[in-house]
């Protein structure tokens, strides 16, 4: 394979080396073009831009491939968890015993939040979005513990794994309570006795005069939605946290970012999108054949919600697998006549066979399922984007790790074509029209 390629711009020829990645990834480095040449290459929406070389997770979308650290989703999914998976996203590699017991036990000790931090979410209106109440508490973390939270990379680095603790584990306490506060409820504390996803069901759903006790299967299909969430490289809430730390800002700072950036409708609201779809289609008589029909016109307000996905041309991977566990959490919780989860299925049986799907490789992706787990489970849907930053958060975390201890690493700062005005000279207020 060559090692470089030449480029030929305005009758001068430049060469441009090759990086080829541990999966035979291969780039053309354009880092000293406008140096040589003048010319910065133009990528809206960043299309075919590596921005960094990561190490963390692998997708091949033609294939339906992802790998955390090297290890397959499908056998993560099969024999690990999510704090395992998220031990191995931060850390690099699987823990031992001992190292999973002292990542258990840090996540434990730092799963209650500052009583001074609870006073902060009367003073949101009632009606408040989760998400945004997130963002702004995650990046408050950086106010009470002001020694994890430098902003000098160096510092930070050295106190990374303590960060990643507080934060894994207290993103689930401060989403039960931006859920308890936007309904009035009192806030609910965290067990010492309970692992991390029943912690967090109890903590949402618990009441001081009732212990929610969360059903095996129930729990078992929060783990497998949050580890297959976990990371899913270069998404635009993950370069927006590798964007926020090239700045040299903290991991609290990086993190907050990244659930706004989760926030929008385009990345983490697919979820809440299916079940809405699902809902007006009921509403309107439909058993989703004349929906079907609609979708295939091409319209990009009638698109099949969960369908189809820019990177995976083929299944995506954590679709079959959350697939499984959706039908044993619904035997689990004797979910059978739900007419939206009827629709669903007779969306995806006519999807699975309708040309116009199959042509333009349209399979369900993992938000087709995860809506309809999250809501089976009782999880409201405003906090179906919550969800999805918890199960998030261990990739950002690593991600702001790559950057944060990268020697190399300067701060990001794409450019641009300018297509304002060219110079003209400045009118006074009495000559304008
Ligand atoms: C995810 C998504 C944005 C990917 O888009 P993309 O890779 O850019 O694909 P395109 O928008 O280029 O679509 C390719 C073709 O399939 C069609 N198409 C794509 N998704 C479709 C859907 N969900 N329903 C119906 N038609 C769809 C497009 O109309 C287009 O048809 P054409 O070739 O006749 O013009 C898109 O599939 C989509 O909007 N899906 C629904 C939303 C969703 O589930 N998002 C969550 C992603 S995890």
């Amino acid at each position: 394979m060559p090692s470089n390629a030449i480029l030929t711009l305005d009758d001068k020829q430049i060469t441009l080396p090759l990086i080829v990645g541990t999966e035979n990834e291969r780039a053309l480095d354009v880092r000293a073009l406008r140096d040589k040449t003048g010319y910065i290459t133009f990528d809206e929406g960043y299309g075919n831009t590596g921005s960094c070389q990561s190490s963390i997770t692998y997708i091949d979308g033609e294939q339906g491939i992802l790998r955390y650290r090297g290890y397959s989703i499908e056998q993560l999914a099969q024999q690990s968890n999510f704090i395992e998976v998220a031990y191995l996203i931060i850390h690099g590699e699987l823990p031992t015993l001992e190292q999973r017991k002292q990542f258990s036990g840090m996540l434990t000790e730092n799963s209650p939040i500052h009583s001074s931090m609870e006073h902060l979410f009367e003073n949101f209106p009632a009606d408040a979005h989760p998400m945004a109440i997130l963002s702004a508490m995650i990046n408050s973390l950086g106010c009470y513990y002001p020694h994890l939270a430098t902003n000098d990379h160096e510092r930070d680095v050295e106190t990374y794994y303590e960060t990643a603790a507080q934060i894994i584990s207290k993103v689930r306490s401060l989403a039960a309570c931006s859920f308890r506060s936007s309904r009035g409820l009192p806030f609910i504390y965290p067990r010492r006795d309970l692992p991390y996803c029943e912690n967090f069901l109890h903590m949402m759903f618990s009441e001081p005069y009732h212990q929610y006790v969360a059903k095996p299967e129930v729990a078992a299909a929060l783990n497998l939605f949050l580890l297959l969430h976990a990371d899913h490289e270069q998404n635009c809430s993950t370069s927006t946290v590798r964007m926020v730390a090239s700045s040299g800002a903290n991991l609290f700072a990086s993190t907050a970012a990244g659930v706004c950036a989760l926030w929008g409708p385009l990345h983490g609201g697919a979820n809440m999108a299916v079940i809405e779809m699902l809902k007006s289609i009921h509403a309107e008589g439909d058993d989703g054949t004349k929906f079907v029909e609609q979708a295939k016109l091409g319209k990009a307000d009638k698109r099949l919600m969960g369908f189809g996905h820019r990177v995976y041309k083929n299944y995506d991977p954590r679709a079959k697998i959350i697939k499984q566990s959706f039908y044993s959490a619904l035997s689990a919780l004797k979910i059978k006549d739900d007419p939206l989860l009827n629709i669903a299925m007779r969306l995806e049986e006519a999807a699975l066979k309708d040309d116009y799907f199959l042509s333009r490789r349209l399979y369900p992706n993992v938000d087709f399922y995860s809506g309809l787990i999250m809501r089976a489970i009782g999880i409201p849907e405003n906090m179906f984007t919550v969800m999805f930053a918890i199960g998030r958060m261990p990739g950002w975390i690593a991600n702001w790790k790559e950057v944060a201890s990268n020697p190399k690493g300067r701060i990001n700062r794409p450019r641009q074509i300018y297509t304002g005005s060219q110079k003209r000279d400045f009118v006074p207020i009495d000559q304008r029209r």
